[in-house]
């Protein structure tokens, strides 16, 4: 594998920024698309357990709609893609199983042999302390994924705005989402900047290193 230079890396971090106005006329080709679902599913998260799902909204009706309940921002009817980061709203046995299930078919393993570690899981997520704070949790899991997502299409050249401007309660009417077990926690547009938006150039504010890089 050929590493992205850290030259290359931080090029692309500058270039990224949240993007105030997408090029309606540009949209995302099938490939790097692909490529960018790929990497959300690639996301890493607490045990593995992948407690979200991505709806990725292209139709322009319902992007219209997701914009009057996204404080009326514009990137999300003028972006080439919309993807909500949707979390399951009670971590379950069902889905722990199947998640054992998964790493017993990838890994040619025994399902039987991840017992101990499943019910480790289960005592944790469903039945401890945690399950009282189970949504704040795959919030936390669906955030690594934004985070993810935004650098992986800065790597590739495609502009995004995270986006917590949102009424998520809402987005679940639009989405079909309400009593399906789950909810909206974020959404991100993709596509690619318009040449007037001026935010492009705008300076990155950030504290200086000193204020936030510790050494030990
Ligand atoms: C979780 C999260 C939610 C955000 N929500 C919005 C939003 O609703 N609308 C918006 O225009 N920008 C939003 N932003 C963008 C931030 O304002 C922006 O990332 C920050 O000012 C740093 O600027 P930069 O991303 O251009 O470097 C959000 C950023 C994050 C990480």
């Amino acid at each position: 594998m050929e590493n992205c230079t850290p030259e290359k890396l931080i090029q692309s971090l500058e270039w990224r920024y949240a993007t105030k106005k997408f090029d309606v006329s540009k949209k995302i080709d099938k490939k790097t698309w692909a490529a960018l679902e790929h990497a959300l599913i690639l996301s890493p998260s607490s045990y593995g357990l992948q407690p979200w799902k991505f709806v990725v909204v292209e139709n322009q009706a319902i992007k219209e709609k997701l914009k009057e309940n996204s404080w009326n921002q514009t990137q999300v009817a003028d972006c080439s893609h919309h993807v909500v980061f949707v979390i399951k709203e009670k971590m379950d046995e069902a889905h722990i199983t199947k998640f054992i299930e998964q790493t017993a078919k990838v890994r040619g393993a025994d399902a039987a042999s991840m017992e101990g570690y499943k019910q480790m899981m289960i005592g944790d997520l469903v039945k401890g302390d945690r399950s009282k704070v189970i949504s704040e949790w795959a919030a936390r899991q669906a955030y690594i994924a934004l985070g993810n997502f935004m650098t992986s299409a800065a790597l590739i050249g495609v502009d995004t705005c995270p986006l917590e401007g949102i009424n998520p309660a809402k987005y679940d009417e639009i989405l079909d989402l309400v009593g399906s077990g789950w909810k909206t926690v974020c959404a991100c547009p993709a596509g690619y900047r318009a040449a007037d938006d001026k935010y492009s150039e705008a300076p990155k504010v950030r504290f200086e290193a000193k204020d936030l890089i510790v050494h030990k």
